[in-house]
């Protein structure tokens, strides 16, 4: 796909916008790659930064340690950015008004009196301006050096959107001590559900030459108070622990360190077998303790402040302790033995299931998994383990009720795991802000006591008085300039990030914070790009996959485009179960898999029965013919209708609202989102369509607003005629228009469709329905009459082998003046395996 949707083209200049842009120039001047992130340290307006006047002129550093110089320099960087101010650094005591960084046990050294009522901990900071040698200060500072960091990084935050930072005296302490992303990039430099590019970490099986990514990676996560990173894929390639591999993560950690980011691996449990030269991986088996007890050993001593391993084991192939008999505990404990001396952690993944379940089997159910196998073992695991669980029972759906394993331990330290990489949730083509849907399952009530037991406070180990617990989020950061592909995905990190410290937050706080960081404080800026973010994950999920049937995406394959059936008739256990009569899981006590038990009695009692159980979650928990009555007043067939419909016309209007922020932002992430967006508001109808077709084709029952198989202007590909193309059926039948489509194949070198203009004379937009497959660049032209109205090349790298929901994208031909009887004709030129195939064309009035 050719970048470029011609909206802005339409746009009239008029003097206003000339002088809107002549104004926002000034901050723009610089190319926005996206690389800076919320760290963009923008120079403030001339009025904005006269708030900031008072702020010392001087840092003095208590330290030198590699955090602290990281503080300093980042606090001189920050204020020359936004203020055009050079701070002097001061060796010594302050003889004038200074910013002062250390931690308090230094500062106690310099100033005994000023702390003797701060409470603080582990990376917890604190901003105040104090009286220090007679000189009013500003002084930041923690228990640790890290803490120190963090504080420096609040600091430049407030500055840069604007908050006042005289006359402070803020603490912040964070939720929990473990704040952890995990990235799942294979050695060969390709990331597991990565979007965004090639892994940072390592290329063609080792470590990369040059890390100044992996570098400033971990500055951006210590800004949002990340402590620790696990560099490789849970499907971990047992080399990493190779004595050979070992000095290669010592680089990283290297990068790492003076950002107080440590780092964690991912391990194979069999690595005492495979490459240890063991005949066995037995837990149990002494050998095997020694092995991990040398094996992390050797790793302490490359790098002393390794912060531990995470364990994918059992799961999806990966062997395990079932091999043996053995329990996930046996596992873990056999490496949090070797770990303890050196204060590392096991983060051990509940995501253990069996993908070869028995579908005909009613009772089956893949969401019991993780709590059948970990609560019987509650208790058993040492406390230096961490029990990793996904925030649903399933696999981060686009609506899941949260994980009942959360109130299913009570002696067992926990962290919950979100997903940042957008893997079901559009692969960061599509807008999806996840704040909202973690707040929700952070917020969530287990009913674990006699007080509320909201999921935060549980993984944070608040509830159960655990020793350690908290936040891990799958990332997936890429060499793609802007980390993760789409500008606005980095809300999620950072929007991640901000929850993992402080999960009270509300996410239209962290909404404005993130688009302040990143865009500039423009009130309406901000106010556009907050809404859009606030938006986009009820829209997502309105057109993939309602009331918690699962994303209904192709889950066999890409995890992107719409595929209905696929969840259906095999081993891998994520049923809706939709037949010719109804739809959903019945996870019931008293008919169903026996899930909802589960969960605490008060917990389990709302969701045994449909009409407590909340409409959005309705499907996963209930089996209910189409019919069924929501408690919005619909049946279940027609919101599935409305739902998409709705759906693809708000996921249009993100097209309009950012285009109103045209000239307002700069022009590169301007044109980068835009792209996005439309290829959104074309794809959300891929996804209307494909799902509404599928339902309409089982349930047999007719939209009652009569648009499902019903769509005015629209032509298909195969009834026009064809000069070379051929007409094929696309599988899955409903990911194209009709179930059919044409394409070019060898030995044609170029085809074409054509067809005559019936409507009345007029302007319009004509809609060109293509496939875009990632193996080759077929070319397409439109001509009306004898002139070319629009040209492009299908060279997008969508997820796509082959015609159908993944590939199927939309191009806009905005402006078209059209006559009854004008001529139409679409070239394809195929290129390699794919085959210009096109889909159908709709036309309709230019909007006005
Ligand atoms: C999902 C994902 C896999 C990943 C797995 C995991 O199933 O599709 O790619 O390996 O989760 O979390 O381990």
């Amino acid at each position: 796909m050719k970048a470029g949707n011609p909206i802005h083209r339409l746009r009239r200049t008029s003097l206003c916008g000339a002088l809107l842009l002549l104004a926002f120039a000034a901050n723009y001047a610089r190319a926005e790659t996206g690389a800076d992130a919320w760290l963009r340290y923008a120079l403030l307006e001339k009025h904005a930064a006269q708030v900031y006047a008072a702020l010392p002129s001087n840092v003095v550093v208590l330290g030198d340690s590699p955090v602290l110089q990281s503080a300093r320099a980042e606090l001189v960087r920050g204020v020359r950015g936004m203020l055009g101010r050079t701070l002097r650094e001061e060796k010594s005591r302050p003889h004038e008004s200074t910013i002062i960084l250390g931690t308090i046990f230094e500062l106690k050294t310099v100033s005994p009196a000023i702390f003797e009522h701060v409470t603080l901990h582990g990376d917890g900071f604190m901003l105040a301006t104090q009286q220090a040698h007679g000189f009013e200060c500003l002084i930041i500072t923690s228990t640790s050096d890290r803490g120190v960091l963090y504080g420096v990084f609040a600091l430049l935050s407030k500055i840069a959107r604007g908050e006042s930072v005289s006359a402070m005296h803020e603490t912040q302490q964070p939720d929990a001590p473990v704040r952890w992303v995990d990235q799942w990039d294979n050695l060969d430099g390709r990331i597991e559900r990565g979007y965004a590019g090639p892994s940072i970490f390592f290329e063609n099986g080792n470590v990369r030459t040059d890390l100044t990514r992996a570098g400033e990676y971990a500055r951006l996560l210590a800004s949002i108070g990340i402590n620790g990173c696990a560099i490789n894929n849970v499907n971990a390639n047992p080399r990493v622990l190779e004595d050979s591999f070992l000095p290669q993560l010592a680089r990283v950690a290297d990068v790492f360190r003076p950002w107080g980011v440590q780092l964690s691996i991912s391990v194979d449990l069999s690595s005492p077998k495979v490459i240890g030269g063991l005949d066995t991986f037995d837990p149990a088996d002494p050998r095997v303790a020694e092995w991990w007890r040398k094996k992390v050993n050797e790793i302490y001593r490359l790098i002393p402040d390794f912060a531990g391993v995470v364990v994918k084991a059992d799961s999806e192939g990966r062997l395990g302790p079932a091999t043996y008999g053995r329990t996930p505990a046996d596992a873990a404990n056999v490496i949090a033995g070797a770990l303890a001396p050196h204060g590392g952690i096991v983060f051990y993944r509940a995501f253990v299931y069996n993908h070869h379940l028995d579908w005909t089997d009613p009772k089956n159910d893949r969401a019991r998994a993780a709590y059948d196998n970990f609560h019987p073992l509650d208790g058993k695991f040492d406390d230096n383990v961490i029990i990793q669980i996904k925030h649903g029972p399933i696999d981060f759906q686009v609506r899941e009720p949260v994980s009942p394993l959360f109130s299913g331990l009570e002696k067992t330290n926990e962290a919950i795991e979100l997903q940042v990489t957008q893997e079901y949730t559009g692969q960061q083509r599509h807008l999806c802000f996840l704040a909202p849907l973690w707040k929700e399952v952070l917020d969530f009530d287990m009913h674990a006591g006699a007080q509320p037991t909201p999921v935060k406070e549980i993984v944070a180990g608040r509830t159960f008085h655990r020793p350690t617990g908290g936040f891990v989020a799958v990332v997936n950061v890429g060499m793609d300039a802007n980390w993760l592909g789409h500008p606005l995905a980095m809300a999620n990190l950072y929007g991640y990030g901000r929850l993992a410290w402080n999960p009270n937050l509300d996410s239209k706080t962290i909404a404005e914070e993130w688009t302040r960081l990143s865009f500039g404080n423009d009130p309406g800026v901000v106010r556009t790009i907050a809404e859009m973010l606030l938006a986009s994950w009820p829209i997502y999920e309105s057109y993939t996959g309602p009331l918690g049937a699962g994303t209904l995406t192709d889950i066999l394959g890409s995890h992107f485009g719409p595929g209905v059936e696929s969840s259906e008739r095999n081993g891998w256990g994520q049923w809706h179960r939709a037949d010719h009569y109804g739809i959903g899981m019945d996870r019931t006590a008293a008919t169903g898999t026996g899930y909802v038990d589960q969960y605490r009695a008060p917990v389990a009692k709302m969701y045994e029965s449909p009409n407590t159980t909340p409409d959005e979650l309705l499907l996963f928990f209930h089996h209910v013919p189409y019919t069924h009555v929501l408690h919005s007043g619909k049946t279940v067939i027609q919101h599935i209708y409305d739902s998409h419909y709705a759906g693809a016309e708000q996921a249009a209007g993100l097209v309009q609202q950012w285009a109103t922020l045209k000239g307002r932002v700069d022009e590169e992430r301007y044109m980068e989102v835009l792209k996005r967006l439309e290829y959104q508001a074309g794809h959300a109808i891929v996804w209307r369509d494909a799902v509404c077709n599928w339902f309409f084709q089982i349930s047999g029952i007719a939209d009652q607003s009569g648009r499902v198989g019903h769509y005015p202007g629209r032509m298909e590909a195969e009834a026009m005629q064809l000069q070379g193309y051929v007409p094929f059926e696309v599988v899955p039948r409903e990911t194209a228009s009709g179930g059919k489509a044409v394409e070019c194949l060898p030995p044609a070198q170029k085809c074409s469709v054509a067809f005559h203009f019936e409507g009345a004379a007029g302007g319009y937009e004509m809609d060109v329905q293509y496939f875009d497959q990632n193996k080759g660049k077929s070319k397409f032209r439109v001509l009306a009459g004898d002139r070319v109205v629009d040209e492009w090349v299908a060279d997008d790298h969508l997820p796509a082998t082959k015609p159908g929901g993944d590939s199927s994208t939309r191009r806009r031909i905005p402006g078209l003046a059209l006559r009854p009887g004008d001529s139409i004709r679409i070239e394809g030129v195929p290129d390699g395996e794919e085959h210009a195939a096109l889909d159908y064309v709709e036309i309709h009035a230019s909007p006005e």
